[in-house]
């Protein structure tokens, strides 16, 4: 069941760079090299937050369980994540907020389509921002049509960059793959090419050599639109980038409990200037990872 849930977990590329070890009380997550990234995510920043995504599962499976985890960092290299490990220790009845979120882990998955028009409300967003529980420096909704314009702008930027580079293209080509017949991705094994998002935000939210480049004021009211969390820290370590694919699975675990449907677009940041640009544009406190789209199935 532990395995059921970290295989469940979202990750760059569905590539899954973890590997989840069992014995008795004790489960051990560790980081995974995983080839053909190295374009995409030079510096390890991606699966560092899938890692971060797939420990929240675990942690969350430990709890439906009836224990209560305690989590051990092993010591590790800057340059990747650290090994968790988690012992099950005294028995504990899981919290309502446990349960809902254990059954929100198979029900998860990327919507890459277009939003109806009724829009996320206040108080959900609430309970997405508390969900994350990263600091308020630490997340951003974009907000106003002159935000909207603005990150419209980079984002069209990227997509221009990243569809016109040819290596970048060639290793992502790799990670498109035909669905499967159950339509679902499977686990570690790339992203279904029916998944991808054809139009507005999701369209650049993964640029693919056949993406059709997006016309801006269309892609800035579309993020005006659409509840668009950035999560963001003040340092840029591996620690921090485990810590938003944590607060990235557990507002996404909360969202697909409520509900809403959400998709994450990190590819655009990937690109330094990018993460220059959408800092000043938006007034962040910190270094942006990962933007998250949220709303309801049209
Ligand atoms: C760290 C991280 C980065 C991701 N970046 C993107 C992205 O830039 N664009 C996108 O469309 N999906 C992105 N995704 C979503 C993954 O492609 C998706 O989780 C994976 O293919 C598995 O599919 P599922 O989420 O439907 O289970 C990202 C997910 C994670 C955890």
């Amino acid at each position: 069941m532990l395995s059921e849930a970290v295989a469940a977990a979202p990750s760059v590329h569905n590539a899954q760079p973890w590997t989840l070890v069992v014995r008795g009380h004790v489960a051990e997550l560790h980081p995974r090299q995983v080839d053909l990234l190295d374009e995409h995510d030079p510096q390890g920043r991606d699966r560092a937050i899938s890692f971060g995504a797939a420990l929240t599962n675990l942690l969350v499976a430990v709890r439906h369980l009836g224990r209560l985890p305690h989590v051990d960092r092993a010591a590790a290299p800057e340059s990747e994540p650290a090994t968790a490990k988690i012992t099950a220790t005294r028995e504990a009845t899981p919290s309502g907020v446990d349960e809902r979120r254990f059954a929100a882990i198979e029900r998860r998955r990327s919507y890459r389509g277009a939003f109806a028009e009724q829009p996320v409300t206040d108080a959900e967003r609430d309970t997405l921002r508390v969900a994350a529980g990263l600091g308020p420096d630490e997340m951003h909704w974009i907000t106003g049509s002159t935000e909207a314009s603005e990150v419209a702008r980079s984002l069209a930027y990227a997509a221009r960059v990243l569809h016109a580079d040819a290596e970048y293209q060639r290793e992502l080509t790799h990670w498109i793959v035909q669905q499967d017949a159950t339509g679902d991705p499977t686990p570690g094994a790339g992203i279904p090419e029916k998944a991808l998002g054809r139009q507005g935000l999701p369209a650049v939210g993964l640029v693919t050599g056949q993406t059709k480049l997006p016309d801006e004021s269309l892609l800035a009211s579309r993020i005006e639109h659409d509840s668009v969390l950035v999560l963001c820290s003040a340092t840029d370590s591996t620690i921090d980038h485990v810590r938003i694919g944590e607060a990235l699975q557990s507002a996404w675990l909360e969202a697909t409990a409520g509900g809403l449907a959400v998709s994450v677009m990190t590819q655009p940041l990937r690109l330094e200037e990018m993460r220059k640009a959408v800092t000043e544009q938006l007034g962040l406190a910190g270094v942006p990872h990962a933007f998250l789209r949220f709303g309801r199935t049209a």
